[in-house]
């Protein structure tokens, strides 16, 4: 039975056109004890993000990627690429965001580089998911 991890011996990821990198950010997150009217973290976090992104990154919101207890939540996404789910964001995150959606654009290999990712992103990975043509290929 095939391994939905990669290994050595697996052919390359077909990697789409560098730059086409999306973060997409739980607007919906908000910290215990936030009233209704408080602005939701998450849709600070997405507002902060969008204002600072760089050329070739998009910035989409979401309602929920249901990480709802582990803090702010984002996803990476890339086409034809692994996608990378992360939790324990705070405001701030959105530099680290970027920095991330930055070194993920430019992998010519379809993993998000691990050398040089920011630690929110190496501590705050909830999961990584395959590229849909990867499952194709599974039993
Ligand atoms: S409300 Fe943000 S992950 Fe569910």
């Amino acid at each position: 039975m095939a391994s939905p991890l990669p290994s050595p011996t697996d052919p390359p990821v077909t990697v789409a056109e560098a730059g086409a990198v999306t973060v997409l950010v739980c607007s919906s997150c908000r910290r215990t004890g936030d009233g209704p009217e408080t602005p939701r973290p998450g849709t600070r976090l997405a507002d902060a993000l969008g204002a600072e992104a760089c050329p070739g990154v998009s910035v989409r919101r979401v309602a929920c990627l249901g990480n709802c207890t582990r803090g702010l939540s984002a996803a990476i996404y890339r086409e034809g690429c692994w996608t990378y789910v992360f939790g324990g964001l705070d405001e701030g995150s959105s530099g680290d965001l970027r920095e991330g959606a930055r070194l993920f654009a430019g992998a010519s290999d379809g993993f998000m580089p691990w050398r040089g990712r920011p630690e929110a992103l190496k501590r705050g990975l909830i999961a990584r998911v395959p590229p849909i043509d990867l499952l194709k290929d599974l039993p």
